[in-house]
């Protein structure tokens, strides 16, 4: 009987650690399609950037800011079934691009870790957050200005009279000027409920 009960015990136990390391696994592998997605958003979006400043000027091109990158973040959620937004600090859009408590948390991280100078890209962040609707991965990668986004986003000099004129016009509080090259202007944020 003693034997049994051991026999049990020592079973259950291994169940649960395969349990836990399919979990691992499960996880890790959520990781790398994360990984996927994100850099397949940053691809779309600075094609299409790159595409429309050449082909239409940069007055047009606030357009693919405007509707395209909302609508590739709404695609690639419904395509995954998460939740992917651009958030930043300094906000253009307070619609949509308002970070959560956690988010801000990591952007206040990665403008210390810019300041500090640290070498090479910043990585990207992911953890698992127990929140009251259930358990996510939460995956945030950060977004620095390149020359590409001056226009936009840098200061008085590096923005076009028309653009400036444009901004205001459509956003009358905007905070996202001012930038310059290798700051971070904001970041990608991925959330994704897990199953237990
Ligand atoms: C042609 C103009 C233009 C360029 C170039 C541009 N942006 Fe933007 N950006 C905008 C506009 C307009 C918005 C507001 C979009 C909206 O209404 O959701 C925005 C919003 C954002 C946001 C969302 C947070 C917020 O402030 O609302 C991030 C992050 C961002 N831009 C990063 C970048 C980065 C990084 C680059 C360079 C790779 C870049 N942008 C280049 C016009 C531009």
């Amino acid at each position: 009987m003693r034997r049994i009960s051991f026999f049990l015990a020592t079973l259950t136990a291994s169940l649960a650690l395969l349990a836990e390391a399919n979990s691992d696994q499960n996880t890790e592998a959520l990781k790398t399609q994360i990984d996927e997605v994100s850099d397949e958003f940053i691809a779309k979006l600075s094609s299409a950037l790159k595409n429309a400043l050449k082909a239409d000027g940069p007055v047009s091109a606030i357009e693919v800011c405007k509707t395209v990158a909302p609508s590739l973040t709404n695609t690639l959620s419904g395509r995954e079934g998460w939740n992917i937004s651009r958030v930043s600090l300094r906000i253009r859009n307070p619609m949509i691009g308002s970070p959560d408590v956690w988010e801000q948390a990591q952007l206040i991280r990665f403008d210390e870790m810019s300041a500090e100078d640290v070498a090479g890209p910043i990585a990207a962040v992911s953890e698992i957050i127990e929140e009251p609707q259930g358990r996510y991965l939460r995956y945030i990668r950060p977004l620095k200005v390149q020359r590409v986004c001056l226009t936009c986003h840098g200061t008085k000099d590096d923005i076009p009279e028309q653009v400036a004129t444009k901004l205001v016009e459509l956003y009358p509080h905007d905070r996202a000027t001012g930038y310059t090259i290798g700051q971070n202007r904001g970041a990608l944020s991925i959330k994704v409920l897990l199953e237990d």
